[in-house]
């Protein structure tokens, strides 16, 4: 088991803003990668969801640590969405920042499990918050684009340090 704790990709990353390749058929190379992702996320128990492209891998893969709940996702398609709901939400990509975002309240979604098993689930709340935040990720979208232009504005300051900070520690890494 591989136990070494991936670099999480920050804000301004422009790995980030890829959108992700379809997995189609999990492999060796997918099975290696999903287990390194839930090493990473299982170290913090604030650590709930983290998508490949957070670690500079686009592929459609996340992962989530919920109790009772799947913990590894690939080429997910949500197929129907109901009603909707406001919370605050964070991300590993963007440290310290949180953001009010608005998403449907009930989804329903195809995704393959670890195992290429075609799975098919129903989830409400937190948990379908989850899904779609993570499935955003590999869209290329993040919880910035999801901000209202006064929220954006108060946090125009953070949002720049954090994106100067990444593109400084991209450069120096070559
Ligand atoms: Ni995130």
């Amino acid at each position: 088991m591989i136990t070494t704790k991936l670099k999480i990709r920050t804000f301004g990353d422009p790995c980030l803003r890829q959108r992700s390749a379809c997995v189609k058929k999990v492999g060796p190379a997918e099975r290696m990668l999903i287990e390194a992702m839930l090493a990473t996320i299982g170290e913090k128990e604030t650590d709930i969801g983290l998508a490949a492209p957070q670690i500079g891998i686009n592929k459609q893969i996340f992962v989530v640590d919920l109790p009772d709940f799947p913990h590894v996702f690939v080429d997910p398609k949500i197929t129907r969405t109901e009603g909707k709901e406001t919370m605050e939400e964070g991300c590993l990509s963007f440290p310290g920042i949180a953001f009010k975002v608005t998403r449907p309240r009930k989804i329903w979604l195809d995704y393959l499990d670890e195992y290429n098993n075609p799975r098919h689930l129903e989830c409400e709340g937190f948990y379908a918050r989850v899904v779609l935040h993570e499935t955003d990720h590999l869209n290329g979208k993040l919880l910035v684009d999801h901000a209202t232009r006064k929220e954006a504005e108060e946090k125009k300051d953070l949002l720049g340090q954090l994106e100067n900070k990444t593109r400084e520690a991209l450069k120096a890494n070559g």
